[in-house]
């Protein structure tokens, strides 16, 4: 006897059976997420950012245009207030809830930390930063975490005389009578100079380079290069056609920085070496010594690829968001005399002098810049985990938005600090302008509404080390140039990098009395 489709009827008996069993798994799932969604009181997201529920393919003309424009960052504020500080966006990967609530990110990267990882960013960056602390999670994450955090522990992390001599290798570089320089470039190479040199212990000296006029840069050029590669390999797939990306190209840059790193490795280790039968009688000495962040992992693991691996790590994860913070600001302070006058005044009692740790440190004015430029311009303004559990987020379900959120294992939360730090019902109807003064009374106090260093257990382990390289600057700058002027005649623009800075670079004029 045979069936409607012609099978024989044991294999329509294992047929039902397999189908019965997955419709079984998968309605089993069903309910039991159900029921952890409403045992957390949990609302369905009421809005969605595009139409088209599977592929978002609505989203890309717009994405496109803004690309083009150089808004892709500068639009989203409005997808906010358009679509909610909690909505869905959807995608060909994978479904995502974006996210501007100060509690859900909280809740994301602190309380609820070992729910997510980070997801899609060990692809990308693997072939130039190998496996450590910005592209690892879970263990692996936690003994980089680990293995780091000491030489980030000590109170003055940044070493001020090296930043002073680099400081008087900027100055060589800069016009005293007006005319115009791109600061731009010049805070880049600074911070790969004081990246090295922090480090590897010895810089690789592209500021000195300049002024001897060599035009070989080497390991600079090749890192730019190579980062360039990791933005371009990460795009997802849809927009993936519309830039080139040569794999091949992008590892010989990786290899020519993985090369030129590998010999402070080698030579970290050796020194470990000869150090270590002196250690006991000569402690004081090695106090005196300069602390050399390769020499430190060395003393502290005996896998040299590890070593690497966590330099280059550091390196990027450090050199280009302070490089970008200092741009970013110094393009708007060129833009406001007031503020740059100020700065001067908070300065004038060093009488000319490089400000100690602890005067950088009490100046108030010059960390309210830095506080309101990563306000306005973070350097990293966008963000996102994956879940690796079913979750629940506390804000943004139901029409108020104000019910809890179910994330179901593999949904990525992606959250905007640009967005949020723009958010009028936290900062004022000022929120997009650029007001230090905001910062003075110490009232504004966000919390999780200003994020520009991370929160929770991946916070950024260089804040310090940043906002002292970056204060340097700023306070030696004041006190060396009486006039700061623009000549960027149009208004700040994002670029499209790993981090975000001007587009335009940072185009000034700079007077000396
Ligand atoms: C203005 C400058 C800086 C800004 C705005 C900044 C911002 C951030 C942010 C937002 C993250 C979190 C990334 C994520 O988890 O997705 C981060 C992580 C990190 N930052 Fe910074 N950073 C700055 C400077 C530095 C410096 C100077 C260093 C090192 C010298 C550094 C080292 C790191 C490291 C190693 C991580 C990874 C930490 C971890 O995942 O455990 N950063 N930073
Ligand atoms: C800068 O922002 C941080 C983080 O919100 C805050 O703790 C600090 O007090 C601010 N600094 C100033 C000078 O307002
Ligand atoms: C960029 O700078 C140049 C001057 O160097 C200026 O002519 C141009 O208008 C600027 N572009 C924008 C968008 O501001």
């Amino acid at each position: 006897m045979h069936n409607l489709v012609g099978l024989p009827p044991s294999l329509v008996l294992v047929l039902v059976t397999v189908l019965g069993a997955i419709a079984y798994v998968f309605l089993k799932g069903y309910f039991i997420r159900r029921q952890f969604a409403r045992a957390h009181g949990c609302q369905p997201v009421a809005r969605s950012a595009n139409k088209d529920p599977f592929f978002g393919l609505d989203m890309i003309p717009g994405t496109i245009r803004a690309l083009k424009e150089n808004r892709l960052i500068a639009r989203t504020p409005e997808f906010y207030r358009r679509y909610g500080n909690t909505h869905t966006v959807r995608g060909l990967i994978s479904q995502q809830i974006a996210t501007i609530e100060p509690e859900n990110i909280k809740t994301v990267l602190s309380l609820n930390f070992k729910d997510y990882r980070l997801g899609f960013r060990l692809p990308s960056f693997k072939p130039l930063l190998g496996e450590g602390i910005f592209d690892t999670d879970g263990e692996q994450w936690a003994s980089s975490r680990a293995l780091i955090r000491p030489s980030f522990s000590r109170d003055q992390v940044a070493d001020l005389t090296t930043l002073e001599n680099l400081i008087q290798d900027l100055f060589a570089l800069l016009p005293r009578d007006g005319r115009t320089v791109d600061l731009q470039e010049l805070f880049f190479q600074y911070t790969i100079d004081s990246a090295t040199e922090f480090l590897f212990g010895q810089s690789v000296g592209t500021l000195k380079k300049s002024q001897s006029e060599q035009s070989e840069r080497g390991f600079a050029e090749a890192f730019y290069n190579a980062q360039k590669a990791i933005l371009t390999r990460g795009i997802p797939f849809p927009l993936k056609f519309f830039f080139s990306h040569d794999e091949a190209e992008a590892e010989k840059y990786n290899q020519i920085c993985r090369t030129f790193v590998q010999q402070f490795v080698d030579e970290a280790f050796q020194a470990v070496e000869l150090k270590k039968p002196e250690t006991e009688q000569s402690d004081s000495e090695t106090k005196r010594r300069k602390r050399i962040f390769s020499h430190e992992l060395a003393a502290r693991t005996t896998d040299r690829t590890r070593v690497l691996d966590e330099l280059m790590n550091v390196l990027l994860a450090g050199r280009d968001t302070t490089a970008s913070l200092l741009s970013n600001l110094f393009f708007v302070l060129a833009k406001d005399p007031a503020i740059w006058e100020k700065l001067q005044r908070e300065v004038a009692f060093l009488e000319g002098r490089p400000p100690t740790y602890t005067e950088l440190n009490n100046m108030k004015y010059v960390q309210c810049c830095m506080n309101e430029s990563l306000r306005l311009h973070p350097v990293v303004p966008r963000n996102q985990r994956e879940a690796i559990r079913d979750t629940v987020l506390p804000v943004g379900g139901g029409t108020d938005g104000l019910s809890p959120v179910f994330v179901s294992k593999g949904t990525f939360v992606s959250y905007n600090v640009y967005a949020m730090h723009r958010r009028a019902d936290i900062y004022g109807p000022d929120a997009e302008i650029f007001r230090p003064e905001r910062w003075e009374d110490g009232k504004l106090q966000p919390r999780w509404g200003y994020l520009p260093f991370n929160g929770g257990p991946r916070i950024c382990i260089g804040q310090r080390y940043a906002l002292t390289e970056a204060g340097y600057v700023i306070v030696r700058m004041a006190q060396e140039f009486r006039v700061l002027e623009s000549r960027d005649p149009g208004p700040w623009e994002e670029s499209r990098g790993l981090t975000v800075t001007s587009r335009n670079g940072t185009k000034v004029a700079l007077t000396a009395d």
